[in-house]
């Protein structure tokens, strides 16, 4: 398929990658699926791509002639993630509610015929050059090319060929330390990138199951599918509603007037991954125990039953990710209803049962969902992604303003003596070549 010019349909290069999304996955969805959506349908680089990621290909494009004296060959965007609902039911094989949002990671990126592999970031502002040979695992001012290095790494277990030699630059108007996904952005944006530049094309599940393999495989991090999912197949407007098992993902309508608000605190514990990778353990322990390979095979009854046999912290992890899974499934039907007070309330009782069951809440997200819980034009609050530090995120009505939020932060500062940062974030549209 020859490529748009520049501007046709509002669109720049649209690959193949395109045509072999158009015949994915026709399945016939059951129970919840039935309710919400078509799944796997749409194909977002078909899509006349935003404002903000238009600016971003413009930087990309004139930072890549000024840092390596050529014009890039393709330019991608894939955009971060708040998670919604269903905290930690990912990788137990459960459903999960993600937004992608209107801000990401774009990479230019182009062949070169020496074999280097070179990378340019924004953050670092200097080329970072790997070594020749095997992909070795970087840290210090390289470790941000882990990300992107994780993807090469898996693209041949996908049976799929990662380009010998290029050089990248990527650039992020995310925050970092947000808790907004930009590891999954910057994995999906490259991987788009090495499969662009290579002529080779796939089904966006396969994207996405590539961003996660170099998470689990290469980064090091046991995480579900729920960032690479969202930032793959977000949809302004809309929520990503994605069925770890299959994974099947598919997208609900965001019911108007819903806005996000999110108040990172920039705090992180220290043992984070431990903990992350402790409450995996924890899960695994409980299901085995029960029997059953994931704990979504696991139903209330079996686990009151198995009640004696766990530990009481693998009870309530278990206990918390079962109640979770179900109230991702009442929030599809709530949402279908547009009611948002229904929808504030299930997203505050999802905090709740962070905070007490699966304790991966903190003081400071606790102190931010109370004080949201009482201001008025809140819909509900709680944190949003692995926990343990982080961001909250809330739903408010179109009235909350920055004043609102404001307050908010300053009765944070008061208690803790450091001000969250405040971000009104809007849905954006799923990774995209550009
Ligand atoms: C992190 C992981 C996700 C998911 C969430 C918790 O964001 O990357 O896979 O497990 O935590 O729901």
């Amino acid at each position: 398929m020859p490529r748009l010019p520049a501007g046709a349909g509002g669109m720049g290069a649209v690959p193949k990658f395109r045509d072999a999304l158009r015949q994915k996955n026709q399945g016939s969805p059951a129970n919840l699926w039935s309710i919400c959506f078509y799944f796997q349908s749409r194909p977002a680089n078909l899509s006349p791509f935003p404002g903000a990621a238009h600016d971003m290909r413009e930087k990309l494009v004139a930072q890549f002639q000024k840092v390596f004296g050529r014009a890039p060959e393709v330019v991608t965007h894939a955009p971060g993630r708040i998670e919604f609902i269903g905290n930690h039911t990912d990788y137990n094989g459960g459903t999960v509610l993600g937004a992608s949002i209107d801000r990401g990671v774009g990479v230019a990126l182009a062949n070169r015929t020496d074999g280097q592999r070179r990378f340019f970031s924004g953050h670092t502002n200097e080329i970072f050059t790997l070594p020749t040979g095997p992909l070795q695992k970087q840290s210090g001012q390289g470790s941000y090319t882990n990300y992107a290095q994780g993807v090469l790494a898996a693209l041949p277990a996908f049976a799929l060929r990662a380009p010998d030699g290029f050089d990248c630059l990527d650039l992020s108007d995310l925050p970092v330390g947000a808790g907004l996904s930009s590891s999954a952005a910057i994995e999906l944006a490259s991987g788009l990138a090495f499969l662009e530049v290579t002529g080779q094309f796939v089904p966006r599940d396969t994207l996405v199951r590539i961003g996660k393999h170099a998470e689990n495989n290469f980064v090091g991090v046991p995480c579900g599918i729920l960032d690479q999912g969202v930032s793959g197949f977000g949809k302004k407007d809309h929520l990503v509603l994605i069925d770890c098992r299959g994974p099947r993902f598919g997208t609900v309508p965001l019911p108007a007037g819903a806005h996000f608000w999110v108040f990172n605190t920039h705090t992180k514990h220290a043992l984070v991954d431990g903990l992350y990778a402790e409450r995996h353990r924890e899960c695994m322990e409980a299901a085995q125990t029960m029997g059953v390979k994931l704990l979504v095979k696991a139903t209330p009854a079996m686990l009151e039953g198995a009640r004696g046999k766990l530990s009481p912290l693998a009870y309530q992890r278990a206990r918390h990710v079962l109640e979770e899974i179900a109230r991702v499934h009442a929030m599809v039907k709530v949402l279908h209803t547009g009611d948002l007070v229904a929808v504030g309330r299930l997203l505050t009782a999802s905090h709740r049962s962070s905070q007490t069951l699966f304790e991966n809440s903190t003081a400071e997200l606790d102190f931010l969902v109370d004080t949201l819980e009482q201001t008025p034009h809140v819909y509900g609050a709680r944190l949003t992604g692995g926990g343990f530090g982080g961001a909250v995120m809330a739903l408010t009505d179109g009235v909350f303003s920055q004043e609102k939020a404001q307050a908010v932060a300053d009765a944070y500062a008061k208690k803790f003596g450091a001000r969250p940062d405040i971000l009104h974030m809007l849905t954006g549209d799923g990774a995209a070549v550009l």
